[in-house]
């Protein structure tokens, strides 16, 4: 029987870089094998249990290669995770942006009372050779930089991502690593929409289902549909980036005064207090395209919303708003005809994956799943019999899909909920409020 470092190098073999994930982690998916289990009446902090057990760390770095927010770390024992936290829960700082999950690890590590060592592998839910497929957006974005002293600068910062991608992909990460301990156990890329949806159909329960995972941008994709079925996960079609329904939804949030990635939630709850406004959604139709075929690049093509606010504020006549929280009639519709507006777009992706796939259940991952009046509209869809949506939508999941991804998904308990954090006493809890006059 394969070990998973022949399976990854078998598939190198067969497959050209640019199907690097999708071979090797379909091979993993269907030969990956046996965990030796602890001995019964051992416990796992005993160094013989820990030396028989198979334990595998997962973790979102958000630094360098590895995208900006939401670092995470799970630690997975025989595959089944066991402990998990984000960063963000020990640093205070929301979204934990560009930080390396260095709390997170040791809390995991701390578990089970393990080095690094004690590891047998781990899982980084980034496959960075794969940005290569849109090598020519991400030039043609710094050539737009202005002046030629920015342009040159993000011409360079562009070539030698792309060659830290392409020729050193887990050095940066291994080199933190270090400083956590040593050796450094294998490390193992997975692609990023790839764990968005393990974390989603594997703990789903699901025999079978359409797989959406709808995210701002993976290495090169923005929205995926996949069919997931005992075998595995298998990409059906692929939205590249830029047409990101993230970051059209993004650069509604920013135009309407919110930080992007943050405030998204806020305007998915406005979206109620606005009415159907025929001016405001015939500009935006003008804008973008909805549905199956969806098209938002005229607001997207530039990475970030700069662009996308730009156009918002010379189509409508209006500039940002700079007070969020205080909205008019206007503001408030224009939340409700955006998301109307993707709404529209996820029902009828889902439905006509639903069609074409031949499975009428639909698991749901990736930040844009977060919207949770978008997921009611999926669920009340006449094409849709069953919804799972990991709780975890956004990134600070995907820890949980770099562990799962490896497993044939019914071998992944269904999952009934997200309590594998921190445990405090209650007399902790209490002394904590006091001390902070907490009421
Ligand atoms: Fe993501």
């Amino acid at each position: 029987m394969l070990d998973r470092v022949e399976i990854r190098e078998n598939a190198d073999r067969q497959c050209g870089d640019d199907e690097h994930d999708c071979v090797a982690d379909d091979l993993l998916t269907q030969q990956i094998v046996s965990v030796v289990l602890p001995s019964p009446g051992l416990g796992y902090d005993t160094p013989l249990s820990r030396a028989m057990t198979d334990y595998q760390l997962a973790f979102k770095p958000a630094i360098g290669l590895y995208g900006q927010h939401d670092p995470s770390a799970v630690l997975f024992d025989d595959g089944t995770p066991v402990f998990g936290v984000e960063e963000e829960r020990y640093t205070r700082e929301k979204h934990a942006t560009d930080t390396f999950p260095e709390h997170a690890i040791r809390a995991c590590l701390d578990h089970r009372n393990l080095t690094l060592s004690d590891l047998d592998r781990i899982f980084l839910p980034y496959e960075p050779q794969l940005r290569g497929k849109i090598a020519s957006h991400y030039v043609s974005d710094a050539i737009r930089a202005p002046g030629v002293g920015r342009k040159l600068s993000a011409l360079e910062e562009t070539l030698v991502t792309q060659v830290r991608s392409r020729f050193v992909p887990t050095r940066q990460i291994e080199n933190r690593l270090e400083s956590i301990g040593s050796p450094v156990p294998p490390v193992e890329t997975i692609s990023h929409h790839r764990c968005h949806a393990a974390s989603a159909f594997h703990p789903s329960g699901f025999d079978e289902g359409v797989v959406l995972t709808l995210d701002a941008k993976g290495e090169y994709d923005s929205t995926v549909v996949w069919r997931g079925d005992e075998d595995g996960l298998t990409r059906a079609y692929t939205y590249e980036h830029p047409n990101s329904l993230g970051l059209f939804f993004a650069v509604v949030t920013e135009y309407l005064g919110y930080r992007m990635f943050n405030g998204e939630g806020k305007v998915m709850g406005l979206a109620p207090y606005g009415e159907d406004n025929p001016e405001i959604e015939s500009v935006l139709r003008d804008l973008i395209d909805t549905g199956t075929d969806y098209d938002v690049t005229d607001l997207t093509k530039r990475w970030g919303t700069g662009h996308g606010v730009e156009i918002l504020e010379g189509e409508f006549g209006r500039p940002r708003n700079e007070t969020p929280g205080d909205f008019d009639q206007w503001e408030k519709d224009l939340a409700h005809t955006a998301q109307k507006l993707l709404e529209e777009t996820v029902v009828d992706i889902a439905e006509t994956a639903v069609d074409q796939l031949n499975t009428a259940n639909v698991a749901l991952a990736g930040g844009v799943a977060l919207n949770c009046k978008l997921n009611k509209c999926v669920r009340e869809s006449p094409h849709v019999d069953d919804v799972f949506v990991q709780p975890v939508a956004n990134d600070a999941g995907l820890a949980l899909g770099a562990g799962w991804a490896g497993q044939p998904p019914s071998a992944v308990d269904r999952q009934t909920d997200v309590y594998l954090g921190p445990e405090y006493e209650t007399e902790e809890i209490r002394s904590t409020l006091e001390t902070h006059a907490a009421r």
